[in-house]
């Protein structure tokens, strides 16, 4: 098979690249961390020394980064440890461009450092053909979208940091949010932030199209839909895509202007054939084909694993074949040894501490308190967009999400179900506030209603 011949420029090029992007992010952008970003973590285990605590941690990360998905869970605690479903790839040629694509196969973390998607081509033995054939097989995704506004900067950037974004996003530095007075003092965000720098790759269209249906586009269900409206997506689109421009050294430039080689119909069949035998549908369901359900695990299984092994995916650099290489930080690596090592302890959760495990992988705890943890952070306050006088005599009440303590005894079962899931969008009793409640993928969230039924009907012992 003919090789790509701007490969080589491709190859030199990558990492001039990597920190082109670095130097150009937009001022929303989260100081990016050279690991894999988990929110639950990083926000409630990553500080802990204590090796229960810690172990705690190593699971959320056993399933957000979708180890269970070829490292099968024990049966019992299938239930516990489904995994997450990765990006929906139907379109993703409209998305992002064939170069940005070529970056995403052979290491995603030079598009995002701090990616949940390891490396399956960073090895030593990576063969840059398959890349070529799962590049030109990905490129005939395309998805014909609406053509939506182009949307305006200011009116997005007070959007943004108005509605609830702020909550799990980071916000602009040095940005007074309108409505706060001049002798308030806006504090640095503490909690770390869930990145979004693929906002700076994705087409402006396309963007906006994710901000309407993220539910769609992210099977996992972790960033919620707020049922915006079209001139609303596409004014924060406009607002998020409007970082300081990517400049190039100029003999990348050249090389790719060149981009988009002539592809031929037995390459892109080759590509197909390589995400199922590279494992890409482990995390990613198949484009074009509904019925492919996602692979079953094909490597050791979770309680064969070597909690001291530094090899395979533990390694600190990519070993290659078909082991994923994700970067993972020394304190990532304690947490999921740790968790290893009491997998065989490890039963079934009772309600409260199944919603605790729960709101950690959905980040509820971005926007509320239940049971003294969690609940925004008191510097982000000010990101909770509220309106009236009353709010304001409320005071913190007025303008913060309510937290959940005894929800499950407060709202019936068909309640929640409304609150959680929308049907009509997202949920508003409480019209004081601008911060929506989102609505939540049913697979992500379907067990919450019985959930919150349970724990809170009966009493602690
Ligand atoms: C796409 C599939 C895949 C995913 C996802 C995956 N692994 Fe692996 N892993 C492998 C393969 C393949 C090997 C090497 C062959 C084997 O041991 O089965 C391996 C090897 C390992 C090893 C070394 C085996 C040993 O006991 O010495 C460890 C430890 C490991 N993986 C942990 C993890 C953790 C933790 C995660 C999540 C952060 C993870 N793996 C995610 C496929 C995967
Ligand atoms: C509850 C937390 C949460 C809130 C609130 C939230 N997001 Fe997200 N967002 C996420 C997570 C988690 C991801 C990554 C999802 C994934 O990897 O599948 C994400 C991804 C994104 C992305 C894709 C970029 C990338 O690099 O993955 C964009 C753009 C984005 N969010 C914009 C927004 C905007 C605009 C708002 C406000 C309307 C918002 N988000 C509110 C959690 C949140
Ligand atoms: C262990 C799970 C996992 C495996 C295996 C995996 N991916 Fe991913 N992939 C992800 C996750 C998670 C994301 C979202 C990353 C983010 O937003 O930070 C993603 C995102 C992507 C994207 C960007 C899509 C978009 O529109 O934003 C592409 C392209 C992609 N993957 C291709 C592949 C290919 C090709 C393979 C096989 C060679 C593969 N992936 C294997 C987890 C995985
Ligand atoms: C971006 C912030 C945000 C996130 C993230 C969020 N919520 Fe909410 N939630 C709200 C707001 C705001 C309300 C109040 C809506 C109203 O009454 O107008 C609310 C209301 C609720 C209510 C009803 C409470 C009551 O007393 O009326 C429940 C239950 C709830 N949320 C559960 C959840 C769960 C479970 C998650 C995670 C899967 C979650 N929420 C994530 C903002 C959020």
């Amino acid at each position: 098979m003919r090789r790509d011949h701007t490969g080589l420029a491709f190859l030199a090029g990558l990492l001039l690249l990597g920190s082109a992007k670095m130097a150009g992010a937009h001022p929303a952008h989260a100081k990016p961390v050279n690991y894999p970003f988990v929110v639950g973590f990083e926000r409630f285990h990553s500080g802990m020394d204590d090796e229960a605590y810690l172990a705690e941690g190593g699971f959320i990360l056993l399933n957000e980064l979708n180890c269970v998905a070829c490292h099968a869970p024990p049966a019992p605690l299938a239930d516990q440890f489904p995994g997450v479903v990765a990006t929906n790839l139907e379109g993703v040629a409209s998305r992002l461009a064939p170069l940005e694509l070529e970056i995403f196969i052979r290491n995603p973390r030079f598009a995002k450092r701090d990616t949940t998607m390891p490396s399956l081509f960073a090895g030593p033995d990576r063969d840059l053909d398959e890349v070529a054939a799962l590049r030109a097989w990905l490129g005939t995704l395309k998805k014909e979208l609406p053509a939506h506004p182009v949307g305006d900067i200011e009116r997005g950037r007070a959007l943004y940091h108005r509605i609830g974004c702020v909550a799990c996003h980071a916000p602009e530095t040095g940005y007074r949010p309108p409505g706060v007075p001049d002798n308030a003092e806006i504090e640095m965000a503490g909690l770390a932030s869930v990145p979004m720098n693929l906002a700076d790759l994705y087409d402006l269209n396309a963007l906006t199209e994710f901000l309407l249906r993220p539910n769609e586009h992210r099977p996992s269900g972790r960033m919620p839909d707020f049922g915006l409206s079209v001139a609303d997506a596409s004014d924060l689109a406009a607002y998020l895509k409007a970082g300081p421009d990517l400049v190039l050294p100029e003999n990348l430039t050249e090389a790719l202007s060149s981009e988009a080689p002539v592809v031929d119909a037995a390459l892109v069949a080759t590509g197909r054939g390589l995400f199922l035998t590279k494992q890409c549908h482990a995390c990613h369901s198949m484009p074009g084909d509904d019925s492919a359900a996602l692979s079953g695990p094909t490597a050791k299984p979770l309680a064969a694993l070597d909690p001291g092994s530094t090899g395979g995916c533990f390694s600190e650099r990519p070993v290659g074949g078909a082991v994923p290489f994700y970067g993972l930080d020394l304190v990532q690596r304690r947490a999921l040894a740790a968790a290893l090592r009491r997998l065989a302890d490890r039963g079934e959760l009772d309600p409260s501490r199944e919603i605790d495990w729960r709101m950690k992988q959905l980040n509820c705890y971005a926007c509320h308190e239940r049971a003294g943890i969690g609940g925004p952070e008191t510097s982000r306050e000010v990101y909770f967009g509220f309106s009236g006088d009353e709010a304001v005599a409320m005071g913190r009440e007025g303008h913060l999400p309510p937290p959940l303590d005894d929800v499950g005894t407060r709202l019936a079962r068909e309640t929640l179900e409304a609150i959680l899931f929308g049907g009509g969008g997202p949920a508003k009793s409480r019209p004081h506030l601008v911060v929506p409640m989102p609505v939540y993928r049913r697979e992500a969230g379907a067990p919450f209603p019985d959930l919150f039924r349970a724990a809170d009907s009966s009493p602690p012992p």
